[in-house]
């Protein structure tokens, strides 16, 4: 019985140390070697401009594939469960549905998720109070935010440096197998700046494509046309005014009077800056895929965009910083009557990018 005991102990002994090995195989010896790949990656970006993508870190095909491993690896965060996706889905474009994201200790985020789409137009930084100037200074903020993925960049080097398959996909991208927590930046900002949302109903209807409903019609012409107190039934929403361009975001902060002054508990662009002129001021955010990414704005306090447009319509709160052009529309309210505001949402549903939201470039690698 004893010697039986004891056999067994070590037969088990043997079969976890077996089993706790890598379970990646060997190199067969005539294997070719891998080598620094760097053909560059095309970028599909009809009905935009050419990015401004930082010349020290252009997209290639291995640099984004590498990306996008990490993007989806739960080895970046302290206890390998989160990944970026996690609280960036591609079904939600990129951001989740919660008022505040759950970290790996199930602490709240601050703020609300923000949509890791057309990154690469981004031009006036990032997070809602803009406190990252580049995407791969960014890209490694949430890997060590305790509220968020709590993970130590010289571990998660450590986890990844063990993988044949990180080893070789960072030669093949960056020249080398030496994995360095810079080089886990650049290729996370190569992967998010190569995720493009252009291919929404209203893209097609730019394209000429397809013609928009009745509906979408005069709401796309609200969303567009000035604010006129004078003449109410030529006066538009004027959401363009700061929602411009073909990315819906004019990359400034700006106060759009969700709060009175007490309320400011979230200083915003001022926590960054300093400077009392920026106090309660937010990312102009994209409105692309706008229907999936509800609750809204930085605190997530708005449900659905019907109070959206409520919010812009009859309910702006006024501080010292709310923008002029709002406060300019505060005595009268944008005038818009209940078949305006249904028109107004119609449009903002023609935002909606299906093709991104299963596109299988972006999908996660690893399934
Ligand atoms: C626990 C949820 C969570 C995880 C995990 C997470 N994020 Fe985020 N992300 C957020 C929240 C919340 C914000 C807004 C935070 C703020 O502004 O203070 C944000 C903002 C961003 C932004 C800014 C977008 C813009 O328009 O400025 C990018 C880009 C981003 N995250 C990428 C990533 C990457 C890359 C990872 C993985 C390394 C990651 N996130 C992991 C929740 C998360
Ligand atoms: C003066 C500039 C300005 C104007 C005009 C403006 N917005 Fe905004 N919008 C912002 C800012 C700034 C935010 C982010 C505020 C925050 O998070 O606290 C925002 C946020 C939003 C959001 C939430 C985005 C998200 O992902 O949470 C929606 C939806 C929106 N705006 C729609 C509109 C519509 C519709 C109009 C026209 C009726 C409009 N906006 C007019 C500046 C503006």
């Amino acid at each position: 019985m004893k010697y039986t005991a004891v056999i067994t102990s070590i037969i088990a002994v043997i079969t976890l140390l077996v089993a706790c090995k890598k379970d990646e195989p060997k190199q067969p010896t005539d294997a070719k070697p891998v080598l620094y790949d760097p053909t560059p990656y095309t970028l599909n970006h009809v009905g935009f401009p050419a990015p401004p993508i930082s010349d020290d870190n252009l997209l290639t095909i291995q640099g984004v594939q590498l990306g996008r491993m990490l993007f989806y690896e739960t080895m970046l965060s302290g206890n390998n469960k989160q990944s970026c996706g996690s609280c960036h889905q591609q079904q939600f474009a990129f951001t989740d549905t919660a008022k505040y994201s759950i970290g790996i200790h199930g602490l709240l985020s601050k703020r609300n998720s923000m949509s890791a789409v057309n990154m690469a137009w981004n031009t006036g930084g990032f997070f809602w109070d803009g406190r990252a100037n580049l995407l791969r200074t960014q890209a490694l903020m949430p890997i060590t935010d305790a509220r968020e993925m709590d993970g130590n960049l010289d571990t998660v080097v450590g986890k990844l440096s063990m993988s044949n398959q990180y080893r070789e996909q960072f030669m093949r991208a960056f020249g080398s197998e030496d994995i360095t927590a810079n080089k886990i930046g650049l290729a996370l900002e190569q992967f998010m700046n190569s995720i493009v949302s252009n291919d929404t109903k209203y893209d097609k209807y730019r394209r000429g494509e397809l013609v928009l409903d009745s509906a979408e019609e005069r709401g796309r012409q609200l969303f567009f046309a000035e604010y006129n107190p004078s003449f109410p039934e030529l006066s538009g929403a004027d959401c363009a005014h700061c929602h411009s361009g073909p990315n819906f975001s004019n990359n400034q902060y700006m106060n759009n009077g969700t709060k009175l002054e007490a309320e400011m508990m979230d200083l915003g662009r001022q926590s960054i800056t300093g400077n009392l002129n920026d106090k309660g001021k937010f990312k102009v955010i994209t409105l692309r895929n706008i229907a999936l990414t509800a609750p809204y704005m930085s605190d997530g306090n708005i449900k659905n965009l019907e109070e959206v447009i409520d919010h812009y319509n009859i309910g702006l709160k006024e501080s010292t910083t709310l923008d002029p052009a709002l406060r300019f529309t505060k005595e009268k309210g944008l005038m818009l009557n209940t078949q305006d505001k249904a028109d107004l949402v119609a449009f903002l549903k023609t935002l909606t990018d299906y093709t991104l939201l299963s596109d299988p470039k972006y999908a996660d690698p690893h399934q």
